[in-house]
């Protein structure tokens, strides 16, 4: 698209500057550098809790240059995570580097190489740029694990949740670095989902919002920026969604099969509702309803399902406990 007339001629010839403006544009370009200068390189991250999401934040951190501690609250977990992640770089650099196992084995090497584990976050986080937490969805215990946290990381350490849920100021308000806090919401499966959506509280200092929005640039994700309101961008719309599927089904009006159908063939998404719920985990889907219904108990898009709860009760949480809405063993 061309520009109007009016402005490129106000912007065709470049006029001299005045000492006031050539001062003015000095400083600012100064002030620009100073801003890059101070955004922090985040190099060194720590991870907190290993499952689904923590286990793929920290494959993507290792797997492009950054060295990670992944801590979870047993070695037994922390075995699994290792190996979920050995497994998923295998079948990723199968596609990356087809016909050279040697490169591809190399790639997987050097990943492993710069992530450690621990089950003490308290004792890894003293050189940390950044800590990640993917823990349980529940702002009790995420609030415990910051107010500790808080006391033993360094000033400049920035903290960040992959809640999907909470708000991210909630959880922040349990440190004294309010302005160093920030949300950093990664997609599951995190390997290949490209976007990040990055928080910014009104606290969030700008410093922190870059240095937030150029890691995810550096893990190879697509960031958009959003502010703290509830489910950010793409829950506040996906998660409605999936409760009137769940609604639907529970009226009678279809059977789960050919809802999932119906919305793979007619609206052309790659997964049905139920698919995802149990792909999401139906814990984590009951604990964001019940979140937003407690703000908002009017609301009917945020109205609670017995169904859900029935079945997150039984702990059939989807695929990650073999069964959810579907079976999987
Ligand atoms: P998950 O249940 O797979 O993993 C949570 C892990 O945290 C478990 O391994 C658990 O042992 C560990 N943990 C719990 N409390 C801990 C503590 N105090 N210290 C250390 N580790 C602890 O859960 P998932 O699905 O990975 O979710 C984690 C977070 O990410 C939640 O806040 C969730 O809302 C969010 N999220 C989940 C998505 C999903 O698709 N499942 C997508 C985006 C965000």
């Amino acid at each position: 698209m061309s520009p109007p007339p009016s402005w490129a001629a106000a912007c065709g010839r470049p006029r001299p500057l005045t000492p006031l403006a050539m001062a003015l544009a000095r400083a600012a370009s100064s002030a620009a550098a100073t801003a890059a200068v101070k955004k922090l390189i985040v190099k060194h991250v720590t991870v907190i809790g290993g499952g689904l999401m923590g286990a793929g934040i920290a494959q993507v951190a290792a797997a492009t240059g950054h060295t990670v501690v992944l801590v979870d609250q047993t070695d037994e977990i922390l075995k699994n995570s290792r190996k979920g992640i050995e497994d998923s770089l295998k079948r990723m650099t199968k596609k990356m580097f087809t016909d050279k196992p040697e490169a591809a084995a190399q790639f997987i090497e050097k990943t492993l190489k710069n992530l450690t584990v621990s089950t003490d976050p308290v004792a890894v986080v003293h050189s940390t740029d950044l800590v990640v937490e993917a823990i349980v969805e529940n702002l009790q215990v995420k609030n415990d694990l910051f107010k500790r946290l808080d006391k033993f990381a360094p000033e400049n350490t920035i903290f960040a949740s992959n809640t999907s849920s909470l708000q991210i100021t909630d959880i922040a308000n349990s440190t004294t670095r309010q302005d160093r806090f920030g949300g950093l919401h990664f997609f599951n499966p995190v390997p290949l989902m490209k976007l990040v959506e990055v928080v910014k509280t009104p606290m969030t200092s700008q410093k922190t919002f870059e240095s937030l929005m150029e890691f995810t640039k550096a893990l190879g994700k697509n960031p958009i920026s959003c502010k703290d309101t509830p489910g950010f961008v793409v829950n506040r719309l996906l998660v409605p969604y999936l409760m009137e599927a769940v609604r639907l089904y529970e009226r009678g009006d279809a059977s789960k099969e050919d809802i999932d159908v119906a919305m793979k063939l007619g609206a052309g998404y790659p997964m049905g509702p139920f698919e995802l719920l149990d792909y999401v985990g139906l814990d984590t889907s009951k604990y964001i309803i019940d979140g937003w219904h407690s703000l908002e108990p009017n609301n009917p898009l945020f109205a609670p399902s017995p169904l859900l709860d029935k079945l997150v009760e039984e702990r059939k949480m989807g695929k990650k406990t073999g069964e959810g809405f579907y079976k999987y063993k």
